[in-house]
């Protein structure tokens, strides 16, 4: 099989570029660099079964020359991280939307199968319980850039669904909660890389707000098997399932964790949302994946512990010298 995969040098795709390829798969990278990086991607240059393009999803010609040159897409190029949408919400949504309408018009064209990467962000304020695919949304005013990501991720799939509902388009949609490990950034805000590498050099860990809100985090390698799970597997069109890990924490918990683990000086300083956000940034207290429809579909489920989740990061980054 040949797969095109949007946003296949970043954080998630690159580790699924690696997966692709190491199974025989031949695979088109589609990737502006914004957020992901070549590094990422480095050890797969030169090999026949790859090739890269640097470029944007909002491009429909190139977008349409790609699809039209392999059996299946991915879809997994969106703007991500909460500093880069609190800070840029106008662009942010614009790749969002336009770019995965983009997608999924001309992979429609073409009858190509589409997997649209969707996040645990859709269900917005609603925490209270681990969240099945039927938990309803609860997000806050449109008008907080902090809501943009999450809207636009839930229409994405909606135009998703509908081309598979109405256009019988074999459309797959996943919804990744909190995915770390190795190659993740820290500067776009994500907690677990930032953490270690605070803790690595020593730094303070700054946790924002009470520390209290909970989260669960789930090895990229588990969440890509994942997603081949649902790829491989008939049953799952036009089908959504929550990719993710159910393990607890508190993000307290998860800084002292990381401290102890890597056997760090660093100390825990807190920090008001408003400072780390600016005004008005809403933040949910716990958000666990119910993941119960995709082991009675596909058999999948994670299976690296947060102990090796931390390992990974700091052997990673050990690695690249930061
Ligand atoms: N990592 C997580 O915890 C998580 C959670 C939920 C959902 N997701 C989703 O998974 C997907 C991958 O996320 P990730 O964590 O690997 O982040 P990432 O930033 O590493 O990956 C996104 C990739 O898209 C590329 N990109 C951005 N705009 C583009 C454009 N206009 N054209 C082409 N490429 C563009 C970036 O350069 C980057 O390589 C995203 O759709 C994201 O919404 C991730």
């Amino acid at each position: 099989m040949k797969y095109l995969i949007t946003g296949g040098a970043g954080f998630i795709g690159s580790h699924l570029s690696d997966a692709l390829v190491a199974r025989g798969d031949g695979i088109v990278i589609l990737d502006n660099l914004s957020t992901g990086n070549h590094h990422n991607i480095e050890a797969l240059i030169g090999n026949e079964a790859v090739t890269f393009y640097n470029g944007s999803i909002l491009d429909r010609d190139l977008v349409s020359q790609l699809v039209s040159e392999v059996d299946h897409v991915i879809h997994l190029a969106a703007a991500v991280g909460v500093f880069n949408i609190v800070d840029k919400p106008l662009e942010s949504l614009r790749i969002n939307l336009n770019g995965t309408e983009n997608v999924l018009e001309v992979a429609a064209q073409c009858n190509k199968p589409v997997l649209i990467a969707s996040s645990s962000e859709i269900y917005g304020k609603n925490g209270g319980r681990p969240l099945n695919e039927e938990s309803d949304r609860i997000v806050g005013s449109p008008l907080k850039s902090r809501w943009s990501y999450s809207e636009a991720k839930a229409i994405d799939e909606s135009l998703g669904y509908f081309y598979f509902s109405e256009k019988g388009l074999p459309v797959r949609l996943v919804r990744f909660f909190n995915t770390v490990g190795p190659r993740q950034v820290g500067s776009y805000g994500m907690v677990v890389p930032r953490f270690v590498e605070a803790a690595l050099k020593g730094e303070p860990l700054d946790v924002y707000g009470t520390g209290e809100q909970s989260r669960c985090f789930c090895h990229v390698a588990d969440a890509v098997a994942g997603l081949l799970s649902v790829i491989d597997s008939p049953e799952t069109i036009g089908q959504v399932y929550n990719i993710g890990n159910d393990y607890e924490i508190s993000v307290e918990g998860l800084a002292k964790a990381v401290i102890a683990q890597l056997g760090s000086p660093s100390t825990i300083k807190k920090k008001s949302y408003e400072d780390a956000y600016g005004a008005g940034f809403e933040d949910m207290q716990r958000r666990i994946p119910d993941i119960s429809k995709i082991k009675a579909t596909t058999g999948w489920a994670p299976t690296r512990s947060l102990e090796v989740i931390i390992n990974d990061i700091a052997g990673y980054l050990n690695n690249a010298g930061l």
